[in-house]
């Protein structure tokens, strides 16, 4: 008799802009030995490809054809951390035909042997959306402004904590209230708010729910 094959232990890290998702996915990635992927760059970059064609990020075709020719070694480039990069992206990632080109990359990356850990906004309902382990990360919309703008400063971009904060209002509107993928958690998901944590307690608490998560996954895996 053949011994079914282990399917790929996928951790899905959703969440709103700095709430903490991306150093959380990092620590899961290490805690587990699990290869990850930040799929925000993913959109980063499309939208700055489409900026430096020239090109409108509200003409879906222009931002699909970026998708579609997209490479992970374009993902690198320091220009994808910005602030007009994540607002580039949000534009960009309300077209269902960019969200499409972008498919196949992230179910690639999750479906390796072994398994991934991504971080996104629709990763727990879409790109995977049988991830055996699904969390939600959040925090008030304040606490993530003073992330993010502590962030900008240190890479030396010069901007007020008010505009880094009304950023993040408008994406976090403009994620959760588009019709392609909508930023919300799965109906599965743990959610995590980050808000009176330090990144180190959050990281602990992430890691010992995907504990949880993998022994339940390993129980139902074995024999
Ligand atoms: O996570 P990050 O802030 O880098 O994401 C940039 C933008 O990319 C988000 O505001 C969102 O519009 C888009 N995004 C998405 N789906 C993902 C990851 C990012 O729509 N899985």
């Amino acid at each position: 008799m053949s011994v079914p094959e282990k399917p790929p232990f996928v951790v899905a890290v959703d969440g709103p802009a700095a709430s903490g998702k991306g150093t959380i996915a990092t620590g899961l990635g290490k805690a587990f030995d699990l290869p990850v992927l930040d799929t925000g760059l993913l959109y980063r970059c499309v939208g700055v490809v489409v900026l430096r064609a020239g090109e409108s990020l509200d003409d879906p075709d222009a931002a699909a054809s970026a998708a579609a020719l997209l490479t992970a070694d374009q993902l690198d480039d320091p220009e994808l951390r910005t602030r007009a990069a994540g607002e580039a992206a949000s534009r960009v990632a309300v077209h269902p035909k960019v969200r499409d080109a972008l498919l196949d990359f992230q179910r690639t990356f999750a479906r390796q042997e072994g398994g991934a850990v991504l971080d996104g906004r629709d990763i727990g309902t879409v790109i995977a959306p049988d991830a055996p382990a699904k969390l939600f990360v959040t925090a008030a919309p304040k606490v993530r402004a003073e992330r993010r703008w502590k962030q900008l400063q240190a890479q030396g971009e010069a901007v007020s904590l008010e505009d880094v904060l009304a950023d993040i209002r408008r994406r976090d509107e403009r994620d959760g209230g588009r019709d392609a993928a909508p930023m919300r958690p799965a109906a599965d998901a743990v959610l995590l708010d980050t808000s009176e944590m330090t990144i180190d307690h959050a990281a602990d608490a992430a890691r010992r729910i995907v504990e949880a998560a993998r022994a339940r996954w390993n129980t139902s895996n074995e024999g």
